[in-house]
């Protein structure tokens, strides 16, 4: 999704919003935030089993919005995510100290006490429930705790995959920045990453 290499993990990484993905339980040296572990486990454990089906019927509703060469179809991208809930899950429980509560635009982090930050599927694809003044705040936050590099994936609304109309004006304010292209394929349309120079 991020187009990572070794490089690119070398140094401490800050995956925020985790919510119940692997990346942390896979990779050294992530530290994963997301509001949503305040909870702790058995609920976060009850949650992120449940919210499979859920995430499912947003893609049913809309169709013709995603296309199936990174997944394959339905089945094994439903297969993919179980397993990577498992796994997370399973870290969660054995490495708690991999996984923070906490929420955009404030987190609990030092100023620049990450290399690298990412965030996948909250910043611009849910910017019909989040305005352009909590993306500026959480986009300066990101910055903030970051010494070389923010990525954000996707840059399209959810279900529909429209462009976020915001996107260039709060570009401009950001420290330098490009749109890079990923290999993932899912949603039609979000085929670029923000990549935010976090080193000034
Ligand atoms: C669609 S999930 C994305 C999870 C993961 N990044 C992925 O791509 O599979 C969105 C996550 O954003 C989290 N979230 C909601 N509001 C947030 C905030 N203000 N700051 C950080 N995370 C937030 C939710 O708890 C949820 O886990």
């Amino acid at each position: 999704m991020f187009d990572l290499s070794p490089a690119d993990l070398a140094g401490p990484v800050l995956d925020c919003c985790a919510g119940g993905a692997s990346f942390a339980a896979e990779t050294p040296n992530v530290l994963a935030v997301d509001p949503s572990y305040a909870v702790g486990f058995d609920e976060m454990a009850r949650r992120v089993r449940a919210s499979l089906p859920g995430t499912d019927a947003i893609i049913d509703d809309h169709r013709d919005a995603f296309e199936w060469s990174w997944y394959g179809d339905p089945q094994r991208r439903l297969e993919i995510r179980s397993r990577a809930r498992e796994m997370f899950l399973e870290d969660l429980r054995d490495n708690p100290s991999h996984y923070v509560a906490g929420a955009l635009p404030n987190l609990p982090l030092a100023a620049k006490s990450v290399d690298l930050a990412l965030c996948s599927h909250l910043l611009f694809t849910w910017s019909d429930q989040l305005d352009e003044q909590w993306h500026r705040a959480a986009l300066a936050e990101l910055v903030r705790v970051t010494r070389r590099e923010v990525r954000i994936f996707p840059l399209v609304v959810q279900g529909t995959g429209e462009p976020v109309e915001f996107l260039d004006r709060l570009r401009a304010e950001l420290p330098p920045s490009e749109l890079r292209d990923v290999p993932y394929r899912f949603q039609r349309g979000a085929r670029q990453m923000l990549v935010i120079d976090a080193r000034r």
